[in-house]
C-alpha cells in the first residue's frame, strides 16, 4: 500500500492504474469507514482511500482542531482492508491558494445539518469535487450515515455531469446499534450508553409509521421529546421521502427518518429507510 502526500504523485500512481474507486474519508477509521473500503474493493482494480481533515466544512465553533488524527492506525487498518493507495495531502497541499472558487450546494444543503451547519455542505462538496478531479475514480463509495451528504454529492455528480459512479453503503452498526462514527470517540462511558437512544427514538418514528400513522409531526415531536427527556439537545428529527428529502407526504412510500442530536457536547446523527 503506497501513501502519498501530493497531487503530482497522486497523478503519477493512478496513471496505470486500472479501474480506479475512491473511499473519501477525515480518518479515524472503523468498520463502516472499512466497509466502504471493501465496497470499493468489489469495484476496482486500484483502491484510494483519501484521509483529509477538511477545514472548509467545519464551521468556526465546531471540532476541527480536537477532530481525532489516527493516521499510522489507519493505515494499518487500510492495508488490512485490500486498500492500494492512502491519499493523505497536507492542508497547503488541497489548498495552496485560498479556496476562492467553491461549489454552490442545492438548496436542501440548507435543511436538516445544513440548517445547523451553515456552509458545511459547500466545503463537503468542494473538497469531494477536487477530490475526484485529482484522483479521476470511476467510482466513489460513501456511507449512508451521512444520508443528506450523500444526497447532495449525487446531486452534484449528476447536475454537473461528473463522470464518476456514485454508491452508497449501509450504514454499520455497533451490537447496540449504535451507528458507527468517529465522533463517538468523544462520549463518556455513561455516555455511549445512552447513545443508541437516537437510534430507538428514530426506531419509534419507525414503528409508527409500520403501523399505518401518518401523523408525520407527532411521530416527530414523540421522538424530540423522549430524547430531550433522556438530556438530549435536540437538532431535529424528521421524516423524510427517502428519494427527494421533501417532508414526507401522505403518498410517501419510500421513507427515510433522520435525527441530529447533541449528547453533551457530541453531536450524533442517525437515519432509518423504511418502506410501506
Ligand atoms: O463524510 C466525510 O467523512 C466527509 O464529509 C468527506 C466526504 C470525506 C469530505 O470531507
Amino acid at each position: 500500500m503506497k501513501i502519498i502526500r501530493t497531487v503530482a504523485e497522486l497523478r503519477a500512481a493512478t496513471e496505470v492504474a486500472g479501474r480506479i474507486a475512491l473511499v473519501p474519508t477525515m480518518g479515524n477509521l472503523h468498520a463502516g469507514h472499512l466497509s466502504l473500503v471493501q465496497q470499493a474493493r468489489q469495484h476496482a482494480d486500484c483502491v484510494v482511500t483519501s484521509i483529509f481533515v477538511n477545514p472548509l466544512q467545519f464551521g468556526p465553533n465546531e471540532d476541527y482542531a480536537s477532530y481525532p488524527r489516527t493516521f499510522e492506525v489507519d493505515c494499518q487498518k487500510l492495508e488490512a482492508a485490500g486498500c492500494d493507495i492512502v491519499f493523505a495531502p497536507t492542508v497547503d497541499a488541497l489548498y495552496p491558494v485560498p479556496q476562492q472558487v467553491t461549489v454552490n450546494p442545492p438548496p436542501i444543503a440548507n435543511d436538516l445539518c445544513g440548517a445547523f451547519r451553515p456552509g458545511h455542505f459547500a466545503g463537503v462538496l468542494t473538497v469531494v469535487l477536487k477530490l475526484m478531479n485529482i484522483v479521476q475514480p470511476d467510482v466513489a463509495v460513501f456511507g449512508k450515515k451521512d444520508y443528506q451528504q450523500l444526497f447532495i454529492i449525487r446531486a452534484m455528480v449528476e447536475q454537473l455531469n461528473v463522470p464518476v459512479q456514485i454508491i452508497g453503503a449501509e450504514i454499520v452498526r455497533a451490537g447496540d446499534a449504535l451507528a458507527l462514527s468517529s465522533r463517538n470517540s468523544y462520549l463518556s462511558d455513561p455516555e455511549r450508553m445512552a447513545a443508541v437512544q437516537l437510534n430507538r427514538a428514530l426506531q419509534g418514528v419507525r414503528d409508527g409509521l409500520a403501523a399505518g400513522r401518518r401523523e408525520f409531526a407527532a411521530l416527530e415531536q414523540a421522538a424530540q421529546q423522549a430524547l430531550a427527556a433522556a438530556g438530549w439537545k435536540v437538532d431535529y428529527v424528521t421524516v423524510r421521502e427517502a428519494a427527494t428529502l421533501a417532508p414526507a407526504t401522505a403518498d410517501t412510500r419510500y421513507f427515510v427518518i433522520l435525527g441530529a442530536a447533541w449528547l453533551g457536547r457530541t453531536r450524533l446523527i442517525d437515519n432509518i429507510e423504511y418502506a410501506a
